[in-house]
C-alpha cells in the first residue's frame, strides 16, 4: 500500500492529542506531540505510545526509562503544534511541575496526566513502541473536554461532555507526593494561533525532517 493512502486510511480515527514528557541526563525537561497511544491492560495499568525511531525525546525516554502522558485540553492546540517543531526550547514560557516521578506535568493546558515506567520497548518498523506501568497520574475534572486530531487538523471535542462518574467528580487527588511547583515564564502557550497542525501530515513530517 503506498504511503498517502495508509495514512489517510489511519487518519479517519479521531485521536486525543498528548505531550509525551521526560527529563534527560542534565535533569532538562523533553517532550513531543504524540496522538499514537492507547491502554494497553488494566491490571497492571498498562499504556502504550509509538514514537518514531529518530526522536529525539525518544533517545531521553529510555535513558530515563520513565515518561509522562500530558493530555491536551481542548485550548492546547499552540502547544500541540509547539511540541511537534523545531524550536530551541519547547518549554520556554510554559508553566510546568514535577510529578511524582519528578516527570514534567504541564499545567494550564492539561486535563489528565500519567506517569509511567517503561517495562517494554517494542521495535516496529520505523518507530518504537513503547509499554509502561502507569505509577501515578490525575483523572480530568468532569465537563473538561480534550483536544482531538483528526484529518490533519486540531480541534477540541465537539460536543457536550458528561460526567460518567456518580457525584460528577473525578475521584483522588492527584497521586503526586510532591508540592505542585511552577515553572517556565508564566504563559500556558495556548493562545489561539492556528487550527491546523504545522505539518499536514505529521507522520510525513516525522519521516522527511531528517
Ligand atoms: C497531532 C500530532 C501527532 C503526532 N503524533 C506523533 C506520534 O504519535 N509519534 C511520533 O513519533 N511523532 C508524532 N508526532 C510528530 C512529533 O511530535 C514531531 O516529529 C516532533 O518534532 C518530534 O520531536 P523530537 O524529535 O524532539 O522528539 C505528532 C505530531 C502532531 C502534530
Amino acid at each position: 500500500m503506498d504511503t498517502r493512502t495508509f495514512f489517510d486510511i489511519m487518519g479517519t480515527a479521531p485521536a486525543a492529542v498528548t505531550i509525551v514528557t521526560t527529563t534527560d541526563r542534565l535533569g532538562r525537561p523533553q517532550g513531543l506531540t504524540v496522538a499514537a497511544l492507547c491502554s494497553v491492560s488494566a491490571d497492571p495499568p498498562l499504556l502504550l505510545v509509538c514514537i518514531e525511531r529518530r526522536s529525539r525525546t525518544l533517545r531521553a525516554i529510555r535513558e530515563r526509562g520513565a515518561f509522562a502522558v500530558n493530555f491536551l485540553s481542548g485550548e492546547g492546540k499552540n502547544v500541540a503544534a509547539r511540541f511537534a517543531e523545531t524550536v530551541p526550547d519547547r518549554f520556554d514560557g510554559l508553566d510546568w511541575h514535577p510529578g511524582r516521578l519528578g516527570l514534567p506535568i504541564l499545567d494550564t493546558v492539561t486535563l489528565a496526566h500519567a506517569e509511567c515506567r517503561t517495562t517494554e520497548v517494542l521495535e516496529a518498523g520505523d518507530h518504537v513502541v513503547l509499554i509502561a506501568l502507569v505509577e501515578a497520574g490525575a483523572a480530568p475534572a468532569p465537563h473538561t473536554r480534550p483536544l482531538m486530531y483528526f484529518r490533519h487538523r486540531f480541534g477540541p471535542w465537539p460536543g457536550e461532555v458528561e460526567d460518567a462518574r456518580a457525584g460528577g467528580e473525578a475521584e483522588g487527588p492527584e497521586l503526586s507526593a510532591q508540592p505542585r511547583r511552577s515553572h517556565g515564564a508564566g504563559g500556558n502557550g495556548a493562545d489561539e494561533v492556528t487550527a491546523t497542525a504545522p505539518h499536514p501530515d505529521w507522520l510525513h513530517a516525522a519521516h522527511s525532517r531528517r
